[in-house]
C-alpha cells in the first residue's frame, strides 16, 4: 500500500440503506455540519460511556451546536458490564424523558460498546429511529462501527439480544486514537490483522512491513489502513447483510478467541483473545492440511512483531475452553463453525472438523 491522502471516504453500498464512512484526522468538531447537510435529523441525543463523553462529547457537541443543531449527552458507565437490557432501559428512559421523537437520531460517541448498545437502542426507540456512528476505539473503527449488527449481552451470553439496524453514517477521526490504552489499540490491531488473512494478502505484508509506523500511530498511513479495513467490512456485509454465509468469514479467529475470552472469565481484552483464537486456528488449518505450516508462522510472527499474544495461556483451562465453543450462538445443531484459512489472504468456512483435531490444539 502506498501513502494514503488524509481523508477517504468508504460506501457501504446496500441499496437504499446505504451509508458513507468518513475517515479523516480532527473531523470530530465538523461532524455538525455533515449532518446539518444531510439533513438526518433534527435533535441529536450524544450517547457515550462517561470516560469517553469527558474526553470528547464537548468537541463533539460543540460542533453541533455550531452548525445550528440541538443535543443532549446522555452517558453511562464504560465497559462490557454496561452493554445490557437494564442499561437499555434506562437510555430509552432518559430519551423519552428529554421529548425525543421519531424525527430525532442518536450518535455513537465510543467504542463497541457504546456502538452497539446506540445501535440497538435506535433499532427499538420507537420503533426506529436514524443513528451515526463514531467509533473511538480501533476495533470500532475498523470493525464494529460497520455493518449494522447491534446488540447487548444477557446473563446467558454475549450479544445474545440484537437487531441488524445500520447506521446512517460512520464518522472516524483517527486523531482520537492518540488517547487509546496500549492494550486498546492492540485489541484493535489483532481486527485488522483478521482483514489481511481474510482478504487480502498484499494487506497482510503491508502490516508486515509497517509494524512501527502504525504503532506509532503515523497519520501518513493510519487512515488507509483503516480505509483497508472498512473496504473488506464493506465488501463482505454487502453480500452477506444477516450472515447467511459469507458474513462468518469476519468470525476468523473469534470462535476460539470468544472461547478464551469467556474461559477468562473477561479478564483477557477481546482483541487479545481473538489473537489467540487466530494463532491456534492456524495450527488447526495446518493439522487439517488447509494450510500451509509456513503460513500459519507467518501469521503468528506478525502478531508477536505487533506485541499480541500467540498462545492460550497456560493457566487457562482447555475444557472451560471447550465447552464454550460447543455453547457458542454460531454453533448450528452442536457442529461448530470453524473459518480456516487456506493461503494468506483467503479462508474457508467448515463445520467438518474432527473433535479430536480441535482437542489436539487446545490441548485437552
Ligand atoms: P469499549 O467500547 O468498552 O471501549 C474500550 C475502552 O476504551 C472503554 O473503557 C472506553 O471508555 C475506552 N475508550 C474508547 N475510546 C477511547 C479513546 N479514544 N481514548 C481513550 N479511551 C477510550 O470496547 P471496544 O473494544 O471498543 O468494543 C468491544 C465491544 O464491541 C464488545 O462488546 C463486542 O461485542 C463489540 N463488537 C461488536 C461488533 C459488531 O459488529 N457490532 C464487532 C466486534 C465487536
Ligand atoms: N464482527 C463480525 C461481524 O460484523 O459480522
Amino acid at each position: 500500500m502506498s501513502k494514503q491522502k488524509a481523508h477517504k471516504v468508504v460506501q457501504v453500498g446496500l441499496g437504499e440503506r446505504s451509508y458513507p464512512i468518513r475517515i479523516e484526522k480532527g473531523q470530530l468538531a465538523r461532524i455538525g455540519e455533515d449532518l446539518r447537510q444531510k439533513k438526518i435529523a433534527k435533535r441529536y441525543a450524544v450517547i457515550s460511556d462517561d470516560h469517553v463523553a469527558d474526553l470528547y462529547g464537548d468537541r463533539l457537541q460543540n460542533g453541533l451546536t455550531s452548525a445550528g443543531l440541538k443535543s443532549e449527552l446522555i452517558t453511562f458507565p464504560r465497559g462490557e458490564e454496561s452493554k445490557n437490557l437494564r442499561t437499555l432501559a434506562a437510555l430509552a428512559s432518559e430519551l423519552a424523558r428529554a421529548g425525543f421523537d421519531r424525527k430525532d437520531g442518536l450518535i455513537a460517541l465510543g467504542g463497541g460498546v457504546t456502538g452497539d448498545l446506540t445501535g440497538f437502542l435506535a433499532s427499538v426507540y420507537m420503533r426506529g429511529i436514524p443513528f451515526v456512528q463514531v467509533p473511538t476505539t480501533l476495533l470500532a473503527q475498523v470493525d464494529s462501527s460497520v455493518g449494522g449488527k447491534t446488540g447487548v449481552d444477557i446473563p446467558e451470553g454475549k450479544n445474545l439480544v440484537g437487531t441488524f439496524y445500520q447506521p446512517r453514517a460512520v464518522y472516524i477521526d483517527t486523531e482520537v486514537l492518540q488517547t487509546l490504552p496500549r492494550q486498546e489499540l492492540l485489541g484493535g490491531l489483532a481486527e485488522v490483522i483478521k482483514y489481511g488473512v481474510i482478504g487480502d494478502a498484499d494487506f497482510f505484508r503491508f502490516l508486515e512491513k509497517k509494524r512501527g509506523p502504525i504503532l506509532e500511530l503515523d497519520e501518513d498511513i493510519i487512515p488507509g489502513m483503516i480505509a483497508r479495513c472498512c473496504e473488506i467490512k464493506a465488501w463482505v456485509v454487502t453480500r452477506d447483510e444477516r450472515e447467511g454465509d459469507l458474513r462468518r468469514i469476519l468470525n476468523f479467529g473469534h470462535t476460539i478467541g470468544h472461547a478464551i475470552e469467556a474461559a477468562s472469565d473477561f479478564t483477557l481484552i477481546h482483541g487479545l483473545a481473538v489473537a489467540m483464537g487466530m494463532a491456534a486456528v492456524a495450527d488447526l488449518a495446518v493439522r487439517t492440511g488447509h494450510f500451509p505450516a509456513a503460513a500459519a508462522e507467518r501469521l503468528k510472527q506478525l502478531l508477536r512483531d505487533f506485541g499480541m499474544p500467540d498462545t492460550i495461556p497456560p493457566d487457562l483451562d482447555r475444557q472451560r475452553i471447550k465447552d464454550y465453543l460447543q455453547t457458542d450462538k454460531k454453533t448450528v445443531a452442536g457442529r461448530v463453525f470453524f473459518v480456516l484459512p487456506t493461503e494468506i489472504g483467503k479462508v474457508t468456512i467448515t463445520d467438518q472438523v474432527a473433535e479430536e483435531d480441535v482437542d489436539w490444539i487446545l490441548g485437552v
